[in-house]
């Protein structure tokens, strides 16, 4: 029960559609940047300003990001843009260069943090270096849960996404199972391989650059892991337990802003597809070996099966 309802949380919580692919690079001229100084756009009369973002929130798909990105924006030191940007992994926005970049970023005080979230920027192979290339000492963050769980749910976004546009599918059981074995060829399957993508960004960044948020208990104790995020992001406590208040009815927490209340999503009808034990247990099983190598590799370990 409880993993159906993390599940239906967490699909709901979803963002738009799977985008299309990004665009091959090009090999075209480097895209325009901009000096140190020109961090920030001129202050609005308001006082108020555009502002590379400070901290990014880099994935994983499926990993929670938006209810991460909703509960920091709670904190009044951080101002969140909208939507994903997709700067750092699509070439047609990379190509326009920091300043396109900038104008993407909400207006914030100077005082503020901005922040942006990307979920594919954790699985894309040239991000970090480009992200560093920005600011090496940028604070990021990457929420993850359960690989097993996060496979799931990313079949289950493709395959509501095509019910809805009338095309076909795949029974699940057929993408993760190819000739007995578990098909390494699926990209889901590849997205939950942590350790992968880890050591790339790892590359490029020191441990102590990156927070690891912990999507399942974020899920059942937000104030706990948020509190850590803030303490990982040297903001001042703020975040407190009337920031959120369960909802029996929906089966998970919901946020309190200034007296506003509002749940994340509608979870109406959407539950992982029921998959074979069988199979389920194989992919519990082929985790193992690459979820040693994730707490290896970020020196903790997280409570997967
Ligand atoms: C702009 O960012 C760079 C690197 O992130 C930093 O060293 C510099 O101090 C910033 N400049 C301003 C004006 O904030
Ligand atoms: C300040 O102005 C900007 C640009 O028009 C606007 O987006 C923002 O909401 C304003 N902020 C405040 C606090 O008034
Ligand atoms: C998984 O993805 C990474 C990064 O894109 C790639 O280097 C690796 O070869 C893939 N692994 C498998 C088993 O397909
Ligand atoms: C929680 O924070 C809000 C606003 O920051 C404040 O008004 C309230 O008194 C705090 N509640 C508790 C229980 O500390
Ligand atoms: C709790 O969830 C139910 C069911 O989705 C919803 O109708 C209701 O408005 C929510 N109540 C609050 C206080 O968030």
């Amino acid at each position: 029960m409880a993993a159906l309802l993390l599940g239906l949380l967490l699909f709901a919580l979803q963002s738009p559609p799977l985008p299309s692919r990004p665009l091959a690079d090009g090999g075209s001229s480097p895209p325009p940047t901009l000096s140190p100084a020109d961090n920030a756009t001129a202050s609005h009369p308001n006082g108020t300003l555009q502002q590379l973002p400070q901290i990014i929130i880099i994935g994983v798909r499926k990993g929670g990001t938006r209810a991460l990105i909703e509960m920091l924006s709670l904190h009044g030191a951080v101002a969140a843009a909208q939507n994903e940007v997709h700067f750092f992994d699509w070439e047609s926005h990379f190509q326009k260069g920091l300043p396109w970049y900038l104008s993407q970023m909400p207006y914030a005080f100077p005082e503020q943090l901005t922040v942006e979230k990307t979920p594919a920027y954790f699985t894309s192979g040239k991000v970090p270096k480009r992200i560093h290339q920005m600011n090496p000492n940028i604070k990021l963050l990457l929420i993850l849960r359960d690989p097993t769980e996060r496979v799931l749910s990313d079949y289950t976004q493709v395959f509501y996404n095509r019910l809805q546009k009338h095309k076909s599918y795949q029974p699940i059981e057929s993408v993760l199972v190819k000739d007995g074995e578990i098909n390494l060829g699926y990209k889901a399957l590849n997205r939950s391989l942590y350790y992968v993508h880890m050591q790339n960004w790892l590359q490029y960044f020191p441990p102590e650059s990156i927070h690891v948020v912990d999507g399942d208990r974020l899920i059942k104790d937000p104030l706990h892991e948020m509190q850590k995020v803030e303490k990982f992001l040297n903001l001042e406590p703020q975040l407190n337990a009337s920031n959120f208040y369960f909802n029996k009815t929906k089966g998970f927490y919901c946020l309190r802003d200034h007296g506003r209340e509002r749940c994340l999503h509608d979870s109406k009808g959407r539950a992982h597809p029921h998959v074979a034990p069988a199979v389920l247990q194989k992919l519990y099983q082929f985790f193992h070996e690459p979820n040693r190598k994730f707490f290896e590799l970020v020196g903790r370990t997280f409570d997967w099966k």
